[in-house]
């Protein structure tokens, strides 16, 4: 049976298997993405897979699996931590993937509440952070214990790790003597990309994205790990609390910020849908040079009291909702694929492509990893875009999120010219004059012969981020800024006030 049979479609008999795959698919996606920090699966696959069991269920309401992930939040805590149980559930939010979802979700709480459909009610707007959610108790000013989501239930124990978080506060003063804080622990672009060079040189796996990063940093059982990476927490709610933070969502959210937490500085009151859409649209602009990922907005009823009488369902609060950004993906053709040499001399392969827009963003570039990722396997030999490799001509699915690198997610085989080949790198670098050797074991080749490396590597920056900006760390800044001067790309050249290693350059077109 197809998978992508639409839900009205399907016959009792159809629904009941396609029940059954898409409790393995998303339970396995599940403990991927909360247990082992790897997911497989991009979040709008996660999320639209996660639509239609839903879907699937409400149509046929008897074939509902004890199992279904409808009623899940997160995944079972990882052995090794100790387990605490949440004083109250920590739950996740419902979705929203488009205007006419958000202006349903607004008239679902008029009709709750009685309140006329034209009558104006003040909600709130703030990015959802694409990050890990962490509950922080404090009992009498006294950070007690920080705990993952878990299964919303009982999470683990990260206590330790989360004192090493730089803007977690240890002490609070004038604080309801009981006070759970609840927010995301985030990496930072910057610390992110810091991290996966380090790793990279140290011959470790990298992580895939800041997400990732953050859930494997906290979720370390030695502490001095998760000292040694950056990471950041925002606040945005609260569980168990001895006394009121305020009366609305805006106030209780200032009163953590005058606590010593930091709140996201996105946060917005608006009164309309038209407002809340506004603020959606000017967010995801401008979301590729906030620094952090973020993966869309989330509306809450800014009344306390409101708040309380909607209440909850199974899984999800009935006063809030998250408005995801769409899934940045576009076709386009490969036209071909350079060799670029890295900083710390790795030879990576990148894609050129006829320019496309994705999420509103024109692309001509591509990451292609390393030879292996082009040859259609991961570090491990196994499969990935079910072991189809890319071609020089090929049709090509490119992925883009945030402010990251774009990404190849698949290839339209049925587009394949029939006298393309399979693309040789060692050949490649020969055509190119790039000296190179891949050593048994490393995914990666690297650059072998005797021109300055750090040449070579701003030269290649310069095709990578046209018109873009970014951070370069440089032993000598001062021969770094001859040279990229000299190399006559540079629009805007700034040093770092905070570190006298870091120069922040914006490449022109
Ligand atoms: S409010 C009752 N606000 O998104 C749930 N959640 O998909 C209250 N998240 O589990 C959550 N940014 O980990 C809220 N500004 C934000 C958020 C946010 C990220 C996460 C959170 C939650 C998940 C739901």
């Amino acid at each position: 049976m197809p998978h992508n049979l639409p839900v009205l479609d399907l016959t009792e008999e159809q629904a009941k298997r396609e029940l059954t795959r898409l409790a393995m698919v998303l339970s396995k996606a599940n403990i991927n993405y909360h247990s082992e920090d790897s997911p497989e699966l991009d979040d709008a696959t996660f999320d639209s897979l996660k639509k239609r069991n839903y879907e699937i269920e409400t149509r046929f309401p008897g074939l509902k699996r004890p199992d279904s992930t409808s009623d899940q939040v997160g995944a079972q805590p990882k052995d090794g931590f100790a387990k605490i149980r949440h004083s109250q559930r920590m739950l996740s939010l419902g979705n929203a993937f488009n205007h006419g979802d958000v202006e349903d979700f607004i008239a679902r709480l008029k009709k709750f509440l009685n309140i006329a459909p034209n009558q104006k009610m003040l909600m709130t707007a703030e990015p959802k952070i694409d990050g890990l959610s962490l509950a922080i108790r404090y009992e009498y000013g006294k950070l007690v214990h920080a705990v993952t989501r878990g299964d919303g239930e009982h999470g683990e124990d990260v206590t330790a790790n989360a004192l090493t978080i730089a803007n977690i506060p240890q002490t609070l003063i004038d604080a309801p003597d009981v006070l759970e804080v609840r927010g995301e622990v985030y990496m930072s672009h910057e610390s992110f990309s810091d991290l996966n060079v380090g790793r990279a040189r140290a011959n470790q796996k990298s992580f895939s994205n800041p997400r990732n990063a953050a859930a494997g940093s906290l979720r370390q059982l030695d502490p001095r790990i998760t000292q040694a990476r950056p990471l950041l927490f925002f606040a945005y709610a609260w569980g168990e609390l001895s006394a009121a933070l305020g009366t609305t969502q805006t106030e209780a959210v200032q009163c953590l910020a005058s606590l010593g937490f930091t709140i996201n500085p996105l946060f917005a009151q608006c009164d309309t849908t038209e407002e809340l859409l506004a603020h959606y649209h000017k967010i995801e602009l401008g979301r590729s040079v906030l620094g952090y990922d973020i993966d869309g907005m989330v509306y809450k009823v800014d009344d306390l009291s409101l708040q309380s009488r909607l209440g909850f369902r199974s899984t999800t609060p009935r006063w809030a909702i998250a408005h995801k950004f769409p899934a940045e993906l576009a076709w386009t053709e490969l036209l071909d694929v350079d060799i670029q040499v890295g900083r710390t001399g790795a030879l990576s392969p990148v894609a050129r492509l006829a320019p496309v827009t994705v999420g509103g963003v024109v692309v001509s570039n591509a990451t292609l990893h390393n030879e292996d990722y082009i040859a259609g396997r991961d570090g491990k030999g196994s499969q990935i875009r079910g072991g189809k490799d890319i071609r020089i001509g090929d049709w090509v699915q490119v992925y883009r999120a945030g402010d990251v690198i774009p990404k190849i997610a698949d290839v339209d085989l049925s587009r394949r010219a029939s006298n393309s080949k399979p693309f040789d790198f060692a050949s490649k670098l020969k055509l190119e004059g790039i000296e190179g050797s891949r050593a048994v074991g490393d995914a990666v080749w690297r650059y072998s012969g005797s021109e300055p490396l750090s040449d070579l590597a701003i030269e290649a920056l310069r095709h990578l981020y046209q018109g873009r900006r970014l951070i370069l760390k440089a032993s000598e800044p001062s021969r770094l800024n001859s040279f990229i001067i000299g190399a006559g790309f540079v629009r805007q050249l700034k040093f770092l006030p905070s570190s006298s290693d870091l120069v922040l350059i914006t490449c022109s077109s």
